[in-house]
């Protein structure tokens, strides 16, 4: 009998042996930042619990989570849009999680009441302009980017982009529907070319005196200036931040979060992986190494952020963002922005 029961034992701590060996998280991400890494690196340290991750367009991760069904591997899904996590929620493609820890350190104002998903980085669209011939004068509102006085100056990324069309949801919000179809009328006649690229590529525009001002995400500047590397300071000293609408609602922020999908078969390692990310730790890897303001209030700003001051911020519910992101839509188009 001795003998069986030590065996059992023995099975028992293989089997937990195994078990440990074999913590996996897997977590699909429109975050689309090489730095990410070391935050997953991190974890997997702290944790030992592997990390499989799949990138992709966060409307493109959302069809494929609804298309696996229940035998979808995703534990996580993570999106650089406040829209998207609304309407991931919307489809029922997350669970509600318990966790004080979340609950104490994400601000209400950007987390699910029900704690189906949480923020955990946000970024300002802010509109930057040529150093050197300095500020167009007038210039301080996203809707002053309309006015005549500003044509051929204007640079900006096709409206296929949700973080254009995340801001227009916001300036329908305000000044409602016909007068956005007007703004986005007025801002392509400003336009000094083509849509196109990415934020990068507008900066660099504006830098090399092609677009007089263009509108990006603020961390776009901050990982050229935190770069250190000389090519891109040379691009980031020609340009200047313009922080839009401080005198109104603020200017428009997005924000970066996940929820724990509904079929998560690694629950329990997918909430210590949200309780890791609001972590000082972890706030601190998306900041520094990705120039994201840290979503938990306490948390100190990197320097390149710090440098840019504080501003008033529009903070919209996710919801805004992606019940009007249809209505933005078709403002875009109506508006003639390709
Ligand atoms: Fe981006």
């Amino acid at each position: 009998m001795k003998k069986i029961f030590l065996s059992l034992s023995l099975l028992a701590l293989l089997s937990n042996t195994t078990q440990a060996a074999e913590q996996n998280l897997n977590i699909y991400s429109a975050r689309h930042y090489s730095v990410d890494k070391n935050l997953y690196d991190t974890f997997t340290k702290q944790t030992g619990i592997k990390v499989n991750l799949i990138e992709g367009e966060g409307n493109e991760l959302m069809k494929r989570l609804e298309l696996e069904g229940k035998n979808s591997p995703a534990d996580i899904l993570l999106t650089v849009d406040a829209g998207l996590l609304w309407k991931a929620d919307q489809q029922k493609l997350f669970q509600p999680i318990t966790s004080d820890i979340l609950n104490s350190r994400i601000p209400e104002d950007v987390r699910a009441k029900d704690g189906s998903w949480y923020a955990f980085a946000k970024r300002a669209r802010v509109i930057i302009y040529e150093k050197t011939k300095g500020k167009p004068e007038g210039l301080e509102r996203y809707e002053d980017l309309a006015k005549p006085a500003y044509k051929g100056m204007v640079c900006v990324r096709t409206s296929n982009n949700l973080y254009n069309q995340s801001l227009l949801t916001t300036i329908i919000k305000a000044d409602g529907e016909t007068a956005a179809t007007e703004w986005v009328k007025g801002f392509v006649a400003n336009f000094a070319r083509t849509p196109q690229a990415n934020d990068v590529a507008q900066i660099k525009g504006v830098a090399a005196g092609a677009c007089r001002v263009a509108v990006v995400n603020s961390y776009y500047v901050g990982k050229l200036i935190a770069s250190g590397a000389k090519d891109q300071l040379k691009t980031v000293e020609n340009i200047a931040i313009l922080f839009p609408n401080q005198n109104d609602r603020g200017t428009h922020i997005n924000y970066s979060g996940a929820g724990v999908t509904k079929t998560a078969k690694n629950k329990e390692n997918a909430v210590k992986f949200l309780e890791f990310l609001a972590s000082d730790e972890g706030q601190k890897l998306y900041a520094y190494s990705n120039s994201d303001y840290p979503i938990v209030p306490s948390v100190a700003m990197p320097p390149q952020l710090k440098a840019f001051g504080t501003f008033k911020q529009d903070i919209q519910p996710a919801e805004v963002l992606g019940s009007l992101n249809p209505t933005a839509i078709r403002v875009m188009d109506a508006g003639g922005w390709k």
